[in-house]
């Protein structure tokens, strides 16, 4: 069941995240809490079991006509079962109906799950981002510009 997310799901967001990510990976909360609080984003969340289980932010620019997919995070357990694809295909639902004409993101090169879920979603690769994440610790901290049409 996809709902509307908002700045009171913060606390459970953040840990989402944190269960998401390798921890060294995790945005700052000041960042979450801002992009909770923007009025220019699509915020969705995944309810199963009558909890939060995924959630997925975009922010759209009147300028470019473009949302920016910023996070996507399922809770471990919860994977597999369709979840990703469903919060993707929701938020281009409602970037469609606020007139962008396109949906892009980055993607860590060696994040293999979530790439496959791109690629299957319709994204094409468009180029590399050299040294994208900036965390010391991942092994690659590149990522890939990947892009669809609404
Ligand atoms: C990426 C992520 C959001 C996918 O969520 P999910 O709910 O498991 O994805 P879905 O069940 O909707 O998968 C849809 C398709 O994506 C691909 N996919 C998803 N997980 C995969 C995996 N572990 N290995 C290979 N392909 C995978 C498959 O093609 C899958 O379809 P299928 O199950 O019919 O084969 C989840 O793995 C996650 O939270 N990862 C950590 C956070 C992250 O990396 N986010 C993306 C940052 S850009």
């Amino acid at each position: 069941m996809i709902r509307e997310g908002d700045f009171r799901d913060f606390k459970e967001m953040l840990k989402l995240e944190r269960q998401g990510f390798p921890r060294e990976h995790v945005y700052s909360p000041y960042y979450l809490n801002y992009l909770l609080k923007k009025p220019n984003s699509i915020v969705l969340k995944v309810l199963a079991e009558q909890k939060m289980v995924g959630f997925i932010i975009s922010l759209l620019s009147q300028a470019t006509r473009e949302a920016h997919i910023i996070n996507l995070t399922v809770h471990p357990s919860f994977r597999r079962r369709g979840y990703g694809k469903l919060l993707l295909q929701s938020t281009e639902e409602r970037a469609k109906k606020k007139e962008m004409i396109a949906c892009y993101l980055e993607v860590r090169v060696n994040n293999e799950s979530a790439i496959n879920l791109y690629k299957k979603t319709g994204y094409k690769i468009e180029g590399v981002v050299k040294e994208y994440y900036t965390y010391p610790l991942l092994e690659s901290r590149d990522a890939y510009k990947m892009r669809k049409r609404l």
